[in-house]
């Protein structure tokens, strides 16, 4: 059951804010990071293979990796909760789209202007002169967890390629995040989808819309911690609830 009130302010609502993180493209066969079980982090460390440090010491193991999950990427297809959004900003007067992923399924569903805080896996970028190649990067080929893969280099400067991500300890790009902190002042209401809201500052933006005094809908399987007054939570898995509060809300338009 969507409550009425919820129905209510998303008709209302003037300017809305999308925020996705990997629950988003769970349902398209994409791993979630903090699964217990299938997350990325549950399966290989962190430390040796997302950080500026990692990459100094391996950079084909760390460029393996990514390769491959980008291949995952580039296999998998966006799902209903992809399309949902993309339905969503049809119907209201303005709708931007924060992602914590960097996968590019907001994009393939349709969604334009998508603000990526914590970059993309489609964009590498040199080390030394900081372009990124103009031509994309061939198709992965890579089993599974990836293997060492010596990455390539740049065509203007010869410095090594790195993946176009956010990795842990380094700052969030500055235009993607003023954008996201703006929107989320400024909006009337907020949809956080798929994130388990532990990384920061992206983990911020729900927050600070609220205090803001934005309605919050948060759409989890998991049941969320906390509950104050303009705050809700649809429980069950994005590419559900997203559909059926956009058919609630705007289906007899
Ligand atoms: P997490 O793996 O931390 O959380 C994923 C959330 O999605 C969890 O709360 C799940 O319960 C939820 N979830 C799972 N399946 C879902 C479904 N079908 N529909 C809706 N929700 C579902 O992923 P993030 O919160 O995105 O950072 O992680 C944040 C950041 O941590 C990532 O951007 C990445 C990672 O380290 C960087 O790479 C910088």
């Amino acid at each position: 059951m969507i409550p009425a009130p919820l129905i209510e302010a998303l008709r209302q609502a003037r300017h809305m804010v999308v925020f996705t993180g990997a629950g988003v493209s769970a349902e398209s066969g994409i791993p979630t990071f903090r699964d217990s079980l299938t997350g990325l982090w549950a399966r290989f460390d962190a430390t040796s293979l997302a950080t500026p440090e990692a990459f100094q010491a391996d950079p084909a193991l760390v460029w393996g990796w990514y390769e491959w999950r980008r291949m995952k990427v580039l296999q998998a297809q966006p799902n209903a909760a992809h399309l949902a959004i993309t339905e969503l900003a049809r119907q209201v007067p303005r709708l931007t789209l924060v992602s914590q992923n960097v996968d590019d399924l907001h994009e393939r569903a349709g969604s334009t202007e998508v603000v990526h805080l914590h970059g993309s896996l489609h964009q590498p970028r040199c080390c030394k002169c900081g372009e990124s190649p103009k031509q994309p990067l061939d198709m992965p080929n890579e089993p599974e967890g990836g293997r060492r893969l010596q990455p390539p280099s740049c065509t203007i400067c010869s410095g090594l390629l790195r993946p176009g991500v956010v990795w842990f300890g380094e700052n969030l790009p500055a235009a993607a995040l003023s954008a996201a902190l703006q929107a989320a002042e400024t909006c009337d209401l907020l949809i956080s989808v798929g994130t388990s809201g532990m990384v920061y500052p992206a983990a911020e933006i729900p927050g600070l819309a609220w205090r803001a005094g934005a309605v919050i809908v948060h759409v989890n399987p998991l049941p969320h911690r906390q509950h104050r007054e303009r705050e809700y939570t649809l429980a069950g898995p994005a590419g559900e609830q997203l559909p059926a509060l956009v058919a609630q809300a705007f289906g007899d338009r």
